[in-house]
């Protein structure tokens, strides 16, 4: 059966860095809070000039780069974002541009903190299908322009940044042994469409708006949710937690990650956590958590991957991979 295969890895984070100590000066908090509650130290802010499309072509030259293949080899591009440049085109469109691929199409996705895992599941499908052979799947974010800096139940919280993957379809034997995608679990209920949201929009407001977040709520919701789609993910393909080598999550708060590990009996050599020094990154937290995870040379080829999000919606999600 056909299977899609991570050929390459990339990720990119803005050069400017926001301290906890310098929020101290923004808003009432303190470092050993923002540290105890979340599990982070600092975050990676873009430059005024600097947009969600030029986070993303760097993350996407990157993986390319990681593969060996140029622009051109691509047959489609999927963007997870919350922050486009514009509200028309899809950012996706300028990384095309950007990356020399005059061919196949590009279109972006919107589904929060889920967004990576929504792009990689719908670029999987159209792998598995035979639609396309080759698929850049990008997750990016300038979530900073749209937080409030004056609220610190959530300024403290996000970062930007931006990850990618390349997806390559290759013949394999139809076995969770497989190198590749093995499944993935989408899973969105928009009965909790009001806990994370943002005060305005497009068609409401004829603005971006800024985040606003029941954070106790979408905490509780996030652990149970996560733990669930996890075992989904095992039961899918008959592997059990012990057969996976890295738990790779979206990085939102370290006790979520933590709470989730436990579950699954995982110790922290077993998570791949870049929480403490990029922040929440929405769409863009797990490919960078992989980029980061390849690069220090913790995950290896061959390892077996589980992949989970949680966010706005609320969506959430869950994959299988083996690298
Ligand atoms: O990526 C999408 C998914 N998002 C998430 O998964 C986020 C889920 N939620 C969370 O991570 C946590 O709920 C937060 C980190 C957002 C908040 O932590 P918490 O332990 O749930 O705190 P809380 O909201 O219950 O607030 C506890 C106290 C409150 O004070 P009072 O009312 O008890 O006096 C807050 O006002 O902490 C206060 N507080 C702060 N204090 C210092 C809230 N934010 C801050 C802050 N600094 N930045």
């Amino acid at each position: 059966m056909l299977r899609s295969i991570l050929l390459g890895v990339g990720g990119y984070l803005p050069e400017k860095v926001l301290s906890n100590e310098d929020l101290e000066h923004m808003v009432d908090t303190s470092d050993s809070w923002i540290r105890e509650r979340t599990g982070i130290c600092r975050r990676h802010i873009a430059a005024p000039e600097e947009l969600t499309s030029d986070l993303a072509i760097r993350a996407a030259q990157e993986a390319l780069k990681h593969a060996h293949l140029s622009g051109a080899d691509m047959d489609m591009i999927i963007l997870a974002t919350t922050t486009p440049d514009d509200t028309l085109p899809a950012t996706a469109v300028k990384v095309q541009r950007a990356i020399g691929m005059t061919g196949g199409f590009a279109f972006d996705i919107q589904a929060v903190c889920s967004g990576f895992m929504y792009a990689l599941a719908t670029a999987d499908a159209y792998i598995r299908s035979g639609m396309i052979k080759k698929a850049l799947v990008i997750g990016a974010e300038t979530i900073s322009r749209i937080v409030d800096w004056t609220d610190r139940n959530t300024c403290v919280l996000f970062g930007d940044g931006a990850g990618a993957v390349i997806l390559s379809a290759e013949d394999k034997a139809g076995t969770n042994q497989d190198q590749g995608v093995l499944t993935t679990i989408l899973r969105s209920d928009g009965r909790y469409a009001d806990l994370l949201r943002t005060t305005g929009g497009v068609s409401r407001t004829q603005t971006a708006g800024t985040i606003l977040m029941e954070g106790r709520e979408v905490f509780r919701h996030a652990v149970q949710n996560l733990a669930e789609v996890a075992h989904q993910v095992l039961e899918n393909t008959g592997l059990s937690a012990e057969d996976v080598s890295f738990l790779v999550p979206h990085q939102a708060n370290a006790r979520i990650i933590d709470g989730t590990a436990k579950k699954l009996n995982f110790g922290p050599e077993r998570v791949i956590l870049t929480l403490p020094e990029q922040g929440n990154t929405s769409a863009a937290s797990i490919p960078l958590a992989l980029f980061e995870g390849v690069m220090r040379g913790q995950i290896h080829r061959g390892d077996l991957l589980l992949l989970e999000s949680m966010g706005g919606g609320f969506t959430w999600a869950g994959a299988l991979i083996r690298y």
